[in-house]
């Protein structure tokens, strides 16, 4: 029978500094919608597994990506969230960047000749774009973002683009859990029942389908509503939710498309930030679709915070994966396990 992750690895700082290393520098991690960098100037910036980043439009139209890093004494530059600059000031002695990353001016400094030899450019960051949303990466040589997405674009060609639905805001739920604790609860169905009532009953009797695609990394609900459920009516007939490893989810619909970034903030802790479009609902049930899917998050993140204060508490070390109901489960720690234990260091 397959036992689940030791518990300390889903406590432990060293462990966490490891997945830091080998797992969230080399994946692909959702920043934020580009309808937010429409215009020259304009920026996103987050911090994501302690990395702070933003991603800029350049007056050429071009998006870079860059560490919010100050090249002087390491200030951060922006502020976090969206906005739109004309260059990139530095909030701590004035040390100013163009829109490309090239340190331009050093007010005061001295002697500055030897800094304007691009060694004290912005750190690069990798950005791309799929599907009107924006990515960065962290390592240099991880794989590009169409190979890292692999089956994902291939899965959401029946649901509509954003393009076709209209933006109807973001929310955030942070808890008490390691990214693994909700991440293993994803990739089951086990759960539904009993976590997500009203997410159950909108299902069809017998109409999920899990599978997974791209050596595991991707894990697909293929899921049909009941007619006349909240499900049809709120998402359209057919639906999909997708992981893919190790902090993104969609949720696509016929009327509905929710993007998720499973945030790690240190081993006890996670953010869930999502971002929801829809179309062809009314005001009122846009708004139901809405606070039903922060609801979904709220549930999954409830019983992970219940999990996760029992791997804290020493009592529990591991217990059986169903190969049944879990076997996403076993190959998602296998993932964790492989990147850990290997020696790509
Ligand atoms: S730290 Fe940025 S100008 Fe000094
Ligand atoms: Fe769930």
């Amino acid at each position: 029978m397959p036992e689940s992750l030791p518990a300390n690895w889903y406590v432990n700082e060293d462990i966490y500094s490891r997945e830091r290393e080998r797992i969230f520098a080399k994946n692909w991690w959702l920043l934020g919608p580009e309808h937010d960098l429409a215009l020259p100037g304009a920026y996103l910036c987050d911090v994501i597994c302690g990395w702070s980043v933003f991603v800029l439009r350049g007056e050429d139209g071009q998006l870079r990506g860059f560490h919010n890093v100050c090249r002087h004494r390491a200030s951060e530059l922006l502020r976090e969230g969206a906005g739109c600059v004309r260059e990139v000031r530095c909030p701590y002695h004035g040390w100013l960047y163009d829109l490309t990353g090239v340190l331009v001016k050093t007010p005061n400094f001295g002697d500055d000749s030897v800094l304007m030899d691009s060694q004290h450019n912005l750190f690069p960051v990798r950005v791309d774009t799929w599907h009107g949303l924006v990515f960065i990466c962290i390592d240099h040589e991880a794989s590009d973002l169409r190979s890292w997405l692999g089956s994902a674009d291939k899965l959401c060609q029946p649901f509509p683009s954003l393009a076709a639905l209209d933006y109807r805001g973001e929310f955030i739920v942070e808890g008490q859990a390691n990214w693994k604790t909700y991440c293993d609860n994803t990739v089951e169905g086990y759960h539904l029942p009993l976590v997500h009532p009203r997410l159950a009953k909108s299902l069809a009797k017998g109409a999920v389908e899990i599978k997974s695609y791209d050596d595991g990394r991707a894990v697909a609900f293929h899921v049909n509503y009941g007619s006349g459920s909240d499900g049809a009516s709120l998402r359209g007939q057919e639906g999909l939710w997708l992981y893919l490893f190790p902090g993104f989810q969609l949720v696509a619909g016929a009327t509905t498309f929710k993007a998720e970034r499973v945030e790690p903030i240190g081993p006890h802790a996670l953010r869930s930030r999502n971002w929801a479009w829809y179309r062809d609902l009314s005001k009122e049930d846009r708004q139901d679709a809405f606070n039903w899917a922060r609801r979904i998050v709220e549930e999954d993140l409830g019983i992970c915070e219940r999990v996760q204060r029992n791997l804290e508490s020493g009592m529990f070390t591991s217990g059986p994966l169903s190969p049944a109901q879990e076997i996403h489960v076993i190959r998602l720690q296998e993932l964790v396990r492989t990147a850990l234990e290997g020696d790509n260091s």
